[in-house]
């Protein structure tokens, strides 16, 4: 499973890239707005860290607009992947997009049937967003699982990519069903790596090792 970083925060970014296991960044305007960052500025300095795919979200409703901002932003790096609302024109965008080798993630998808159009549209990424399926009683991780399902029915490559993760169990079921991605805040993926049982084992080996009076090096 792919694990990419869910904010525009260049210092979060970083300090994930020297774990070595992250794979790449997603922004949105409300990320965007959050940094306080100029958008392409950012954009560009997240993309000369991360070496994988960086999706920066267009704002344009319409084809044409889409199509235009998408120019601006594919030309900021060779890893952006343009994001587009799951709308007729962000998928009319998306099938141009990926046509012309560019990167697409399309994003704001509630449904399986939004997530099969996105596919057939030739979508680099679905972004089913689980956590505010979960907020409105809706199942976040039975679409993913909806979604597994039909794309393999049909071996579809577009790549599913669960975003609004809110807590680790989101990652451990998605990873279970088989999501090829996830994006979640850095906070979240750092409490990936907590578990009480390992601080407290090394806290207990090492007062043990300081016992013997050896040292490794
Ligand atoms: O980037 C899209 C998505 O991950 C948003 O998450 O927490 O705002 O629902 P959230």
């Amino acid at each position: 499973m792919k694990f990419f970083a869910d904010t525009a925060e260049i210092s979060e970014i970083r300090e994930l890239a020297e774990t070595g296991l992250l794979d790449g960044v997603t922004t949105n305007p409300s990320l965007i707005h959050k940094s306080g960052r100029d958008f392409l500025e950012v954009v560009g300095e997240i993309a000369s860290v991360v070496g994988g795919p960086v999706s920066a979200e267009v704002v344009a409703l319409d084809y044409e607009g889409m199509m235009r901002e998408a120019e601006v932003l594919r030309k900021i790096a060779g890893n952006i992947a343009i994001k587009v609302p799951l709308t007729p024109a962000g998928l009319h965008a998306c099938k141009s997009l990926t046509g012309d080798g560019t990167m697409v993630n399309v994003t704001l998808c509630f449904s399986a049937a939004q997530a099969l159009l996105a596919a057939k549209a030739g979508a680099t990424f679905i972004s089913p967003f689980v956590g505010r399926h979960d907020d409105v009683g809706f199942d976040g991780m039975q679409l993913i699982a909806d979604i597994r399902m039909i794309y393999d029915n049909y071996d579809y490559a577009t790549q599913i990519l669960v975003a609004s993760v809110r807590h680790p169990m989101h990652v451990v079921e998605a990873a279970k069903i088989g999501a090829d991605v996830m994006t979640a805040p850095p906070k979240i993926i750092w409490q990936l790596f907590k578990h009480p049982l390992t601080e407290s084992g090394i806290a207990s080996f090492l007062k043990d090792w300081e016992s013997t009076g050896q040292a490794i090096v």
